[in-house]
Order: structure tokens, then sequence, then C-alpha cells
């Protein structure tokens, strides 16, 4: 069916839209020659400020969301997938678009926003428990990173744990999978002992 797969390029292209490297343009920088060289909101925040960051984080959001909503909106309905499959397709296309944004040269970002983003429209309920988890992480170690892979873990075993449909769960699988693929430097770094940290979100870790 043409329209499935011109709703997986839209998702692809939407998601290949960088707010870290658009919103970096404006500003004359490429966050991927500064910090962890990622280009997120993690990375905006470590070397930008709150405020550009923020910003990155809306778009990165913003367009997972938008490229789910489009696919539920427009999904065709005579190509023998549900219109919530179509959904998660779209999602996932525009988590891949930002890891690897066909503007940008193909070095995007780690695709955290984007996921949650998509999961804002699909299943909104998975995000407190996710968000307790990465917090929690993130508070009790001052590593974002670590806390996105363990939040992103959390997704198929809710997805299990809720008895959700098969499109809920292979997305879930596979959104966990790509973002222990696209942090396996901050793993590494962990191992190593040189990843880099976040003193202030270190409440309880002294
Ligand atoms: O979403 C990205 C975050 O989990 C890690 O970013 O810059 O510390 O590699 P960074």
């Amino acid at each position: 069916e043409p329209r499935s797969l011109a709703l997986l390029a839209a998702a692809y292209a939407i998601g290949s839209v960088s707010g870290s490297l658009t919103l970096g343009k404006l500003r004359g920088i490429d966050i991927r020659t500064q910090g962890s060289g990622n280009a997120g909101g993690t990375n905006a925040l470590r070397t930008q400020g709150a405020r550009f960051a923020l910003g990155v984080v809306a778009i990165d959001i913003g367009k997972g969301a938008l490229a789910a909503w489009l696919a539920l909106r427009y999904a065709p309905l005579n190509d023998g997938l549900s219109v919530t499959a179509h959904g998660y397709l779209a999602a996932f296309a525009a988590v891949l678009g930002h890891v690897w944004p066909v503007w940008h040269g193909f070095r995007g970002g780690k695709g955290v926003a984007t996921l949650v983003g998509g999961l804002l429209v699909l299943w909104p309920f998975a995000l407190p428990a996710l968000l307790l988890a990465w917090g929690a992480t993130l508070v009790l170690t001052g590593y974002v990173g670590l806390a996105s892979v363990i939040g992103a873990l959390c997704l198929p075993l809710l997805a299990w744990a809720t008895d959700a449909g098969a499109p809920r769960l292979w997305f879930s699988v596979a959104a966990a999978a790509l973002v222990v693929f696209t942090h396996r430097g901050n793993l590494a770094r962990l191992r190593a002992g040189t990843e880099s940290r976040f003193a202030r979100a270190r409440l309880l870790h002294r």
C-alpha cells in the first residue's frame, strides 16, 4: 500500500529534523563537536544551557508525537495492518530518523526524547512509570545515559506486564534494543568510569 510507505517515509523525514542541530545552526554551532558529541537534549543542556535545551527537547518530543499522530490520522485501512500498528511503525521510523537523520549527514542523537513523543500519543499511560524509573536513576547516580537505558528497558517489561497487544510489545522490544545500542558509548564510559555526571542531579549520591 503506497500510503503506508508514504507515512513511514514522512515519519522518518520528520524524525530527521534534529532539535539540537537545527537550533544550533541558528546559533552558529554544532553540538556534535562539544561535550559528549551527542545531538540531543542532554548534551544541549551540558553545553548550551537550559533555555536552548528546553527548545531542543520540545522539538524532539514534538516530532515523535507528530509522526505518530499523522500515522493514526492517515493510516490506510486496507493494508492488513491495524491503525495502532501504523502508529507504532511511524513512531519507530521517527526515532530512526532522529538517530540517523537524512538532513544532518546521518549523525543524530540517541532517540530518547523522540521515543517519549511517540509514546505521548500512542501509550501515554506508560510515561509516568518510565519517568519514575528514569528520574530515580538520574537522582541516584547523576548519569542521564544510564537513566535512559534503564527507562527504556522498563518499556518492554511494562508491555509484557500489562499484556499489551503485539504492536505495542514489538515496538517496546525494538525501541529498548535501539536505545541500548545508541547508548553503547555511554555504557562503555560507565564501565571505564569516564561517563560525565550531572552533579546537581546527584542529590542522594556522594
Ligand atoms: O538521551 C541522551 C542521553 O541519554 C545521554 O546523552 O549526551 O550524555 O550521551 P549524552
